[in-house]
């Protein structure tokens, strides 16, 4: 079977210079796809800027905005049998791109923000995935009750969801510590542990939600 994951954050130019990005390190979506190349025949990886080398027998497509990561992963659904969106994207980009540097005013600088393209909520329709899929939420507040609502408004077969707001877990951290929910099944806590470790913990979850019996293992 085909896997398909993003990761890493994404880059929305503002001006030749300067960009709107996240602190998305890439770790997590990186240690899902060096899990999932032990697991399954073919792992495409569609990452955002980030500093971490590729997995062994992954296949890498490097993109920098949200709008690259949409037709990289449109591009190649061909025969994907799970998806898993950990990229962090940008929400909005800037609506105009200044070709030149801006220059620094008296003034105060509002800059007009556009939303970007949602890639998860874009695979049902319009790109009709018929696969398994999975998303990323990261939560500040209200974790239970912000990743449901992923879980359905993008029809997703499951959500991982962390808390952004701890210091010693999550973003650029070596660790993680996930909820999991499920459409037919109570939330389930992955208690903190290496993001290579829970890489492996998702997947051995996700093994019956598979279209076939792809798996190696
Ligand atoms: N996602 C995406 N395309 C976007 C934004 C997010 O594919 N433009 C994916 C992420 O990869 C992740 C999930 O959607 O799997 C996160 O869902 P989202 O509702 O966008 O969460 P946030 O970006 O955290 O936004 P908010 O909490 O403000 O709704």
């Amino acid at each position: 079977m085909k896997v398909l994951i993003t990761a890493g954050p994404t880059r929305e130019a503002i001006d030749p210079v300067r960009f709107l990005s996240n602190r998305s390190s890439g770790r997590m979506g990186f240690a899902l796809a060096e899990a999932a190349a032990q697991r399954h025949d073919e792992v495409l990886l569609v990452t955002g800027p980030v500093h971490l080398p590729t997995p062994a027998g992954v296949n890498r497509i490097d993109v920098t905005t949200a709008e690259d990561m949409y037709h990289a992963v449109a591009a190649n659904l061909q025969g994907v049998g799970l998806a898993i969106h950990s990229a962090a994207v940008a929400d909005y980009r800037a609506k105009q791109v200044q070709t030149q540097k801006f220059k620094k005013k008296e003034e105060e600088w509002h800059l007009a923000l556009e939303r970007t393209r949602d890639i998860l909520g874009s695979m049902r329709r319009p790109l009709g995935f018929e696969g398994c899929l999975v998303g990323f939420a990261a939560e500040t507040e209200n974790i239970l009750a912000n990743a449901q609502k992923k879980l359905h408004g993008k029809d997703c077969d499951l959500i991982v969801a962390n808390d952004v707001s701890r210091p010693d877990i999550g973003f650029d951290q070596r660790d993680n510590e996930i909820i999991l929910l499920f459409r037919d099944r109570d939330p389930e806590t992955l208690p903190k542990a290496s993001k290579e470790s829970l890489a492996h913990q998702i997947l051995d979850r996700l093994t019956p939600l598979l279209p076939q019996e792809s798996s190696r293992l």
